[in-house]
């Protein structure tokens, strides 16, 4: 008994704060990460408290939000508001989750982000979650905060908070998972909404605006982003934070995100047609033939099936699709996708799909159930981004046996390399963001579908490339290890 209670004290205490995670909300690859990191940290590493707090949207579903217990109630000072806000727990596979309610700011319809108040919503959340600290009973040592939205945790706990000792003691990371979205505002919230002002303002300014996202680099103690290629890139890129990213490129450092292979597994996912492994291969072949009925294609597994599961921003090489797809479907290959975004690429698809119905369907909106059936179906899949952080749907479609083609930016440089690489590959990879090496790839690759035993090989050495949290997760236990020293 004694000896367990000395182990507890030792345990490194963790408050993960995110703005979504599975299964909870999502609307991106951010709540893949942040319900499968602290699950995989609290299954693997005994010596870690790892808990995670999260707004309470009205969204989250209800077979878990019924079985959330109350446990306490409170009135966040936001400048001048007084904020009311109720908090929540619930454990999901042996990590404990705290939500913060507020109807006013978290009962939106079927949207997490896009209002005009947003930079309130978040700020609320983020004062909120140092402010009932006491509450929850929990003082962590390091507050482990992800993207804009919870970027205020860092800069509160440093100002608001440096002259209380329980407070001050607390060391914080930041997550940068896609530096696109920094939570940019007016000046004029910093005073009024955010509800710091004199010297400390100008932390939270950056080219005439308020910019979360800078506010936080500054007040962590280590700020990580999601690759290391990214975290690279991060320093040249113009236009973003890249002074600021240079200023503190001694605590900035890339981890590589790992993929739930539980979540996504064909041998067990339930939404796919028939499951498989590599072993049982030829199944994709019946998954392809169901899709191509679903989805009013010519039914026959020989003709090359190409892909995309994706949100639909410019940033994703939605440009590099549209230069290219119309060519490509011209030579016998079937094209399917799915996700939502710009109403430009929408419209593409949309006259794709009308143009030629025998072989192109995307499926515009945001659906789990259509991307697996796609994974399990497709024999290419495209990845094209003009930039991105890491990605997880080139890890998501090796899983399944899709192979990937990706432009070699961020992540996809560090997950996928070219099969006429030096020792071998796991894809197919293009440099420059060009629809002409864009689609001299496609075209390599449907030359090497025609080869069935060695594309047959190809698969496999896709599939058994290892994308899991075993592989990355280490990182986060040096970094959490080397805060809790610097404490003592
Ligand atoms: C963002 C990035 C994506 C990354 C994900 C999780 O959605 O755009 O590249 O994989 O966050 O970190």
């Amino acid at each position: 008994m004694e000896t367990k209670k000395l182990n507890e004290n030792k345990k490194i205490k963790v408050l993960f704060a995110t703005s979504e995670a599975l299964p909870f909300c999502a609307t991106g690859g951010l709540a893949d990460v942040c319900g499968s990191l602290p699950k995989y940290i609290d299954a693997n590493y005994s010596d870690v408290d790892i808990r995670v707090i999260l707004p309470m949207y009205s969204t989250i579903p209800n077979e878990y939000r019924s079985k959330f217990e109350k446990i306490g109630e409170w009135y966040t000072t936001l400048s001048w508001r007084k904020e009311y806000a109720g908090i929540f727990k619930y454990v999901l596979n042996n990590v404990t989750f705290y939500f913060v309610d507020n109807e006013r700011y978290f009962k939106r319809n079927n949207q997490q982000y896009g209002f005009d108040d947003d930079c309130e919503r978040f700020a609320f959340f983020s004062k909120t979650v140092c402010e009932i600290l006491p509450m929850i009973d929990f003082y962590p040592d390091i507050i482990h905060a992800n993207d804009w939205q919870t970027g205020l945790i860092p800069v509160y706990i440093k100002t608001n908070y440096s002259r209380d000792p329980k407070y001050s003691r607390i060391k914080c990371i930041f997550n940068i998972h896609n530096i696109q979205y920094q939570g940019r505002f007016s000046a004029d919230y910093i005073k009024d909404i955010i509800g710091i002002s004199g010297e400390h303002a100008k932390i939270l300014e950056y080219d005439k605006d308020l910019n979360i996202m800078k506010g936080a680099i500054e007040c962590s103690d280590k700020v990580i982003t999601v690759s290391p290629t990214y975290a690279k890139e991060l320093r040249t890129d113009n236009g973003y934070l890249s002074p600021i990213i240079n200023q503190y490129s001694y605590k900035i450092m890339g981890i590589l995100n790992g993929l739930d292979y539980s979540f996504y597994n064909p041998a067990t996912d339930p939404y796919i047609y028939k499951t498989y492994t590599f072993d049982t291969i030829e199944v994709r072949k019946e998954n392809k033939m169901q899709l191509q009925k679903e989805f009013g294609l010519k039914v026959d597994p020989d003709i090359p099936m190409i892909g995309i599961v994706s949100r639909m921003p410019k940033h994703k090489g939605m440009d590099l699709i549209r230069a290219c797809m119309e060519e490509v479907v011209n030579h016998n290959v079937q094209f399917v996708g799915v996700g939502e975004g710009e109403k430009e690429y929408e419209d593409y698809f949309k006259y794709l799909n009308y143009k030629y119905p025998d072989r192109v369907h995307v499926s515009l909106g945001f659906s789990q159930e259509i991307g697996r059936k796609i994974y399990s179906a497709l024999d290419i899949f495209l990845m094209p981004s003009l930039t991105e952080p890491c990605g997880l749907s080139q890890m998501i479609a090796s899983r399944f046996g899709a192979v990937p083609i990706v432009r070699e930016t961020g992540g996809l440089k560090d997950t996928i390399t070219d099969f006429g690489c030096a020792g071998g590959g796991n894809g197919y990879t293009f440099a420059s963001f060009s629809a002409n090496d864009f689609k001299y790839s496609i075209f390599r690759a449907l030359k090497d579908f025609e080869n069935k035993a060695e594309w047959k090989k190809k698969i496999k050495i896709v599939m058994d490339k290892d994308f899991s949290w075993d592989k990355t997760s280490h990182n986060y236990m040096i970094i959490y290890k080397e805060l809790a020293k610097e404490q003592q």
